[in-house]
């Protein structure tokens, strides 16, 4: 099956209760055994069959196997949120005593459980600019056991070379885990570019309509089942039902909504870099954003994340997400409407001040996620608010 098709059809299995053609919602916490043995063959695992949905739900078995599918994976796991999904990765990966190196520019609260959290545990990461591989090579020690990247990175929009670095990661016997929620599998597909494991907060496209908080871990059969037992049954942080359920009937409209966001981000952008407010339009498919053809290489598309500097600073910023309209002033992204941001001062703020302008996430820095109303309308409403800077 081609991607479209697998969007709608993977992981679907035609209900045989009642004939329902879409999946109903199993909302039910425990499931009945016809017998003690059976019960008992389940636990061992010599029969297949549900036990109990923290261990698996035939809502989230859906969502598992279409996002496996478009992912090209072996298996996934569906977790409560995109938080939820890197910190089950990273706990069942690494252990006291191991290193990681990660992306210096990196969702806030990735950065700030590398930071405070895994600490504790005796993990120690380096954060490198992964755009740049010797920094890498000079950053793996005796005891590196991951490598981390967003590509492109939150909110820079700096893009990483994922086979490069998995190459590296092979070399030195680590393995490469890459957050994929700004892409989505419609445009890159990191475990085809030797990426290990892949991560996604599917609150973003994946679900795309800004209603459930999601994440999804995918990589082989082998690396997810020994993820999901012991750790992930242990840490319990599942997907309910009902949000597998939404996060299914997403995926369906994934490569339709993602073509329009597509196109509308590349006209915003045109917009943005002729603007004469604007100093600095950060967006992969800029011909002289420096890894655009990285972006070309390893990406169909360029996604719809939007970075940019007004030249009044972050006051200007400010006049312009205090004035928009139709844009909603909220974090996230990946859905069907546009949103804008302050990373310094939202999404980042989790970062120490001097990381973070060190990764280039300056206090002007303004983050917009395209969505898919008509661009005129995206446009008029940037143009009104930029206008009263
Ligand atoms: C790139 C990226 N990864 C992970 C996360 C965390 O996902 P969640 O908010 O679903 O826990 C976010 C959230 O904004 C994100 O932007």
């Amino acid at each position: 099956m081609k991607f479209h098709t697998k969007a709608i059809h993977a992981g679907h299995k035609h209900d045989k209760a009642a004939g329902a053609h879409a999946t109903p919602i199993f909302q039910t916490s425990t499931f009945v055994f016809d017998s003690a043995e059976q019960g008992a063959r389940r636990f061992e695992g010599t029969e297949e069959g549900y036990i109990y949905s923290r261990l698996g739900n035939p809502n989230m078995s859906e969502l598992e196997e279409k996002m496996a599918a478009l992912e090209n994976g072996g298996a996934a796991i569906s977790t409560g949120s995109g938080m939820a999904a890197i910190s089950t990765v990273l706990l069942s990966q690494l252990r006291a005593g191991d290193h990681m190196i990660a992306g210096d520019a990196l969702y806030g609260c990735t950065n700030s459980l590398m930071t405070h959290v895994l600490p504790r545990f005796n993990i120690e990461t380096t954060f490198v600019n992964t755009s740049d591989l010797s920094s890498i090579e000079k950053a793996i020690k005796g005891n590196t056991k991951v490598i981390y990247v967003e590509t492109p990175a939150n909110p820079t929009m700096q893009v990483t070379d994922i086979k490069a670095v998995s190459e590296i990661a092979r070399k030195h016997g680590a393995i490469l885990v890459v957050d994929n929620t700004f892409m989505t599998p419609y445009l890159q597909k990191p475990l085809d570019l030797g990426a290990d494991i892949v991560v996604h907060s599917a609150t973003k496209y994946i679900g795309g309509h800004g209603d459930v908080v999601a994440g999804i871990i995918v990589g082989s059969k082998e690396v997810i089942m020994n993820m999901k037992f012991p750790y992930f049954k242990d840490f319990g942080g599942i997907t309910s039902p009902f949000d597998a359920w939404l996060l299914v009937r997403g995926l369906k409209t994934l490569p339709a909504r993602v073509d329009i966001h597509c196109k509308n981000a590349k006209i915003v952008v045109d917009y943005l870099v002729n603007h004469p407010a604007i100093s600095d339009v950060y967006f992969p498919g800029l011909k002289d954003h420096p890894q655009h053809e990285i972006a070309k290489k390893q990406a169909t598309d360029f996604g719809s994340m939007i970075a940019f500097e007004l030249k009044g600073g972050i006051e200007a910023g400010k006049t312009l997400m205090n004035n928009v309209n139709m844009i909603a002033l909220a974090v996230s992204l990946g859905c069907v409407d546009s949103l804008i941001q302050h990373p310094a001062s939202m999404t980042h703020s989790p970062v120490a001040k001097e990381d973070r302008l060190r990764a280039g996430i300056t206090d002007g820095l303004v983050r917009l996620s395209v969505g898919i109303e008509n661009v005129e309308d995206i446009i008029a409403d940037l143009d009104q608010a930029l206008s009263q800077i």
